[in-house]
């Protein structure tokens, strides 16, 4: 099967959408893929196999777009906006070629951490209590008790800061509209911190890898993802119904949305149950992230993990 993969993009996660990618390639190569990358530069410049193509996003792009002609299928690992959001999966569907992972509306919907609630919230789950604020009004917004502030649209945990006290507070909107011009003020949930990943076959059979639970010291924040410092469990210890609980959220979650490929839902596992905290319909994808991880304690390697994604592309 010829794949493209796609790496980069054009927001504060580029560099980890690059590490995924580079994953991603290297395994389908040792799965016998033939494998063509491209990444798109922070400015929209598009490159295929690391040369430049063309001076402006819309040239590199029109040059790019021949290539989604001769592949069978697009693996976009791109996180964050004009990725994960659905762009690429909406560039590929307008272009009739199969792409792996979610949809246009999926991964829109994942995106906004905001109406990803109000879904939650329609199918009975759990999130957690919080208010939307647009950006012009963060001055308004009062000091009533600890709260995580966080952009709506954003990944990797940027713009995301912890509030404990009212001096905190206008410093932490300030940060989170950096990123988006809809802030989300949110009521701290305690409770562990645990990853669910669903995955979608072909043929339409999804399945809930073991859950993963996160030991981060503090708020497991942009920082933390990535200097090593946080310790995972995978298999998680969960009881048998704490396990099916999360498993039947995330899977509540998955097609809610209409998620497609692999997602994971993180929660917080509170004596409620678990909360949701938020959906990534095209997560980290390293070897050393959590999705990888989650599926090779049910068995399934990354080479086959990546291949099987390119078998369900739709
Ligand atoms: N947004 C980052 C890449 C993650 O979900 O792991
Ligand atoms: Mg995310």
């Amino acid at each position: 099967t010829k794949v493209l993969v796609i790496g980069g993009g054009q927001n504060p996660e580029h560099e980890v959408s690059l590490a995924s990618a580079a994953a991603v390639a290297a395994a389908l190569r040792m799965g016998d893929h033939d494998v063509t990358t491209v990444t798109i530069d922070r400015d929209g410049i598009w490159r295929v196999e690391g040369r430049p193509n063309g001076g402006s996003a819309a040239e590199s792009l029109a040059l790019a777009l021949p290539l989604l002609t001769r592949t069978d299928v697009v693996f976009p690992a791109v996180h964050g906006a004009l990725g994960e959001d659905g762009a690429l999966a909406a560039l590929c569907a307008l272009a009739g070629v199969r792409v792996v992972g979610s949809g246009l509306r999926a991964g829109a919907i994942g995106m906004d951490k905001w109406t990803t609630k109000l879904v939650a919230d329609a199918v009975g789950l759990g999130t957690a209590r919080g208010r939307l604020v647009a950006a012009d009004d963060i001055g308004d917004v009062e000091f009533e008790g600890e709260v995580v502030v966080k952009p709506v649209s954003a990944g990797s945990s940027h713009g995301v800061g912890l509030v404990t006290e009212e001096g905190q507070l206008l410093a932490a909107l300030r940060e989170a509209a950096r990123f988006d011009r809809r802030v989300l003020v949110e009521e701290v949930v305690r409770g562990r911190e645990v990853d669910v990943a669903v995955l979608r076959e072909k043929g339409g059979i999804r399945w809930a890898a073991p859950p993963l639970e996160i030991h981060a010291t503090g708020l497991f924040d942009t920082a933390t993802k990535y200097d090593g410092s946080a310790r995972f469990t995978v298999p998680a210890q969960l009881d048998a119904a704490e396990t099916a609980a999360l498993k039947r959220a995330a899977i509540a979650v998955f097609d809610a949305l209409g998620c497609d490929g692999v997602a994971r839902m993180d929660f917080f596992l509170t004596e409620r149950g678990p909360v949701l905290n938020e959906v990534n319909t095209m997560p980290g994808l390293t070897a050393a992230s959590q999705v990888p991880r989650m599926f090779a304690a049910a068995g399934v390697t990354y080479v086959d993990l990546v291949s099987r994604l390119v078998r369900a592309a739709s």
